[in-house]
């Protein structure tokens, strides 16, 4: 065994380290199991043909292996979950098909069918089939009677305000998370984050049977949440320990914390500068106003504009206050509209209007630094988990 106090890896067969676990112990399982797809095929890697074989652990054997195997690990796991406790297994036609059958016979239900659609995928060197794209990951909680825990509002937030779907566009592993070694098979750890942020809650325990380089706990961690993994590989359990060690750091841990959680659908916040003289009124009603057009202090039309979903007033970098936006979107109006309700707006012949509900201000947790030399009044658009954690 190698541990932290909070990420524990087992080394040995997940078929027999699983049965140690205490029951009813974990809130969720995540597993990354063999797809059984290392028969020899070609793909391509940074614009190379590569044999797409990733181990002996993943050369499929016959259909009845298949099965057994996937029904043994799934059937060991369900008395590790909580009653409310989900788990998530990625595969691609390869395994899913049989995994899903295990599922249903075991008497878990399935919640959903995420369907991962890589942003980045590699061409298909061969050309007699649609490009492979997407990775299928079930969602099913232990039991059909038992309600299961789902952060709802949390996926809402992560999808720009409105309903999280079933398809989630997120890149594969990049270089930034390979930094303490290699694993055939590494998942990203942005899709960990939205699993874990979906399933769980800070200081619950996350199961993963196929460990591998140790991705789950890493986010499981990066998200304070504690981590089992079982791995066979003694050389994959220390590459699991280098990147934990590495989250040691401060800097790195809040580098890869940030990487993680950066995500091209998340809503927004636009950070705004009122001027002292005017922060009474723009409190008082609601009205956020800003230059239209592209100079100092105007509003600068930057990804994430179209997301926006909160506003942050703040007067040069202090005193800010977090509002959710009364409509989406935002009008053009003139100076001398502004004027005549008593705003010094002076500068601009147009400014661009966005309004919020001064009576519902958020309270923000994390507060980053809104001085940026002398540029603070300059309108920024931010991720809201910049403000206001996710859990
Ligand atoms: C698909 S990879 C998991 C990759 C992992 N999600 C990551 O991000 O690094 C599957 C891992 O399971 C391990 N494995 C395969 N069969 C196993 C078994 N019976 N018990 C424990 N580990 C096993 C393999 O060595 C491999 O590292």
């Amino acid at each position: 065994m190698m541990r932290f106090d909070n990420f524990t890896i087992l080394q040995g067969d997940c078929m027999k380290r699983i049965a140690e676990l205490p029951d009813c112990s974990v809130q969720t399982i995540f597993a990354d199991p063999p797809y059984f797809l290392s028969n020899g095929g070609i793909s391509c890697q940074s614009g190379k043909q590569v044999c797409v074989d990733k181990g002996d652990w993943d050369k499929g054997g016959t259909p009845e292996y298949i099965y057994d195997f996937n029904r043994q690990w799934l059937s060991l796991c369900r008395s590790k979950l909580k009653d409310d406790g989900t788990i998530w297994i990625s595969g691609t036609h390869h395994n899913i098909h049989v995994v899903m059958r295990c599922l249903q016979e075991l008497g878990y239900k399935v919640l959903n069918t995420i369907t991962w659609q890589k942003t980045d995928p590699p061409p298909n060197l061969s050309c007699r089939y649609f490009n492979f794209s997407t990775e299928l990951i079930i969602w099913a909680r232990k039991d059909a009677k038992k309600p299961h825990l789902f952060n709802y509002e949390t996926m809402k937030q992560l999808n720009g305000g409105s309903q999280m779907t079933d398809v989630w566009r997120i890149p594969a592993v990049s270089r930034w998370e390979k930094t303490c070694g290699k694993h055939p098979t590494q998942k990203t750890l942005r899709l960990l984050y939205r699993i874990i942020l979906a399933s769980t809650n800070a200081g619950d325990t996350i199961l993963d049977p196929f460990s591998g380089s140790g991705t789950t706990g890493i986010a499981a961690n990066l998200l304070g949440r504690n981590y089992i993994g079982i791995e066979q590989d003694p050389s994959f359990v220390q590459l699991s320990m280098r990147r934990r060690e590495e989250i040691n750091d401060p800097d790195t841990f809040a580098k890869l914390l940030a990487k993680m959680r950066e995500n091209a659908q998340e809503e927004t916040v636009l950070v705004n500068h009122a001027r002292q003289t005017d922060l009474p009124l723009v409190l008082q009603t609601g009205i956020c106003y800003l230059r239209a057009g592209d100079s100092k202090g105007s509003l600068l039309v930057k990804p994430g504009f179209e997301r926006m979903g909160y506003v942050l007033i703040h007067t040069n970098g202090e005193n800010p206050h977090l509002f959710k936006v009364a409509k989406k979107g935002f009008q053009i109006w003139t100076a001398e509209q502004l004027q005549q309700m008593g705003f010094s707006a002076e500068h601009a012949p147009y400014y661009a209007v966005v309004r919020f509900d001064p009576k519902k201000e958020i309270a923000y947790e994390t507060m980053p630094s809104l001085v940026k030399r002398s540029q603070t009044t300059v309108a920024e658009i931010r991720p809201f988990s910049d403000f206001v954690e996710l859990k």
